[in-house]
């Protein structure tokens, strides 16, 4: 028994932004870029919020919108989902969760919802949190049917985990280390619980600290309503600068003295990364992931059909690929048209490979993410 995808599909914006367009806002080339990264283009999203792209995305995994590839002909019935989960750092509210937008924009009386943010590993963090939500239901209500009573939790059989992100607007666009690597888009898959298949073969979730900041996104909310003094006063004032500085004025980088011990981030609410560090982190973090899933499942590299990995770097997975000794066919990498879309990545190269006709039923299948945190896992399942 375990979780089957029976529907997948993503959402891109509609405005295209070359690596020759952003040679003409930072000092870059798209040769450094493509060389440095494998991406050449990326989307972002100018008239679509990340509500729009998520749902889009959704649509097309439950079928009542063309262009996502369904398992079988028809569409899901849309009251027979029981929990919407949105992995995402860029949603458009804090409150409702990003996860609560979607289901409202898609009609599913049925389903409960909520977020979760695991950066960019989110994808694998939310398959895993949801496939052992469906799994624990399973349960529950096998051994309430045995015991005759009701079950303890909410039955949950079918699940749509959704990643949705419009980091661009986290994106600093006059930093050109950083700008050329993100984009936006949503990927989804309908996951549905399934007494006589395998699911989930193994999964591996690991946390690693980051006193050093290497990637960090600060959180820019203002404070200065706070009414009683104190530290949070003073944490106000760099609030304020935070929150000019959302309003695009460049003033708020002269931020006040001020700034108490520890918030300093906060004038910065913008994509923070020490490049070569997170590289280091990244490749090393992949081939752990992969390697532990494979040992957890008994399985040798060889017996899975298609890697897909989140799509930050060609370099990153080249390295990984290297270490695994495999070749870089085994991946599914689709960055080179939409860049670094963060907890999306994974989903929409997944609708990619299901679309390219790369899955089938049977194969063996690893998604393997890593992300600030610093996050990293993998899960392996039989398609
Ligand atoms: N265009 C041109 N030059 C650039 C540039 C750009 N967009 N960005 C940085 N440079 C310059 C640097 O300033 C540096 O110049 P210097 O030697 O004169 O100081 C030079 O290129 C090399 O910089 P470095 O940071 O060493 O490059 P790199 O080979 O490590 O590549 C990244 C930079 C960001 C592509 C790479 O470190 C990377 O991919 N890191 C991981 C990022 C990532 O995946 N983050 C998300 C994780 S979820």
């Amino acid at each position: 028994m375990g979780c089957k995808i029976i529907g997948c599909g993503k959402a891109l914006p509609e405005r295209v932004v070359t690596n020759d367009e952003l040679a003409g806002l930072v000092d870059t080339s798209d040769e450094w870029i493509v060389t440095r990264t494998g991406i050449r283009e990326r989307r972002v999203a100018v008239g679509e919020t990340a509500t729009d792209l998520g749902a889009t995305a959704a649509r097309r995994a439950l079928g009542t919108e063309a262009g996502g590839w369904r398992e079988a002909e028809g569409a899901v019935d849309p009251t027979s989902i029981d929990l919407v989960v949105c992995m995402t750092i860029s949603g458009d509210t804090v409150v409702p969760s990003q996860a609560a937008m979607i289901k409202a924009a898609l009609g599913l009386p049925n389903a409960v919802a909520f977020d979760v943010n695991a950066a960019c590993a989110g994808c694998v963090y939310g398959m895993e949190v949801v496939t052992q939500m469906l799994e624990m239901s399973a349960i529950d209500q096998r051994a309430a049917a045995a015991e005759g009573r009701p079950p303890r939790s909410n039955p949950m059989r079918r699940a749509l985990v959704v990643g949705a992100e419009r980091l661009t607007r986290l994106v600093d666009w006059t930093d050109r280390a950083t700008c050329v690597l993100f984009g936006d888009g949503a990927g989804a898959v309908v996951l549905d619980w399934r007494e006589d298949e395998p699911g989930v073969l193994s999964s591996f979730l690991k946390n690693t600290d980051d006193p050093e900041g290497v990637l960090t996104v600060a959180n820019a909310f203002d404070m200065t309503t706070f009414p009683f003094g104190g530290a949070i006063e003073a944490a106000g004032e760099h609030s304020v600068a935070a929150a000019t500085l959302n309003d695009g004025t460049a003033a708020a980088l002269d931020a006040p003295e001020a700034c108490p011990e520890g918030y300093e981030g906060a004038l910065n609410p913008y994509i923070n990364m020490q490049g070569q560090a997170v590289f280091k982190f990244a490749s090393n973090a992949m081939a752990e992931a992969a390697l532990a899933v494979l040992d957890r499942a008994g399985m040798g590299i060889d017996e899975v059909k298609c890697i897909v990995p989140h799509q930050a770097n060609e370099r990153i997975i080249k390295y990984a690929a290297k270490k695994l000794g495999i070749g870089l066919d085994r991946f599914q990498v689709s960055l080179a048209s939409v860049g670094n879309t963060s907890a999306s990545s994974v989903l929409m190269a997944l609708a990619d490979a299901y679309q390219g006709g790369r899955i089938e039923p049977g194969d063996a299948v690893m998604l393997v993410g890593f992300g600030g945190g610093l996050t990293a896992g993998a899960l392996l399942y039989r398609a």
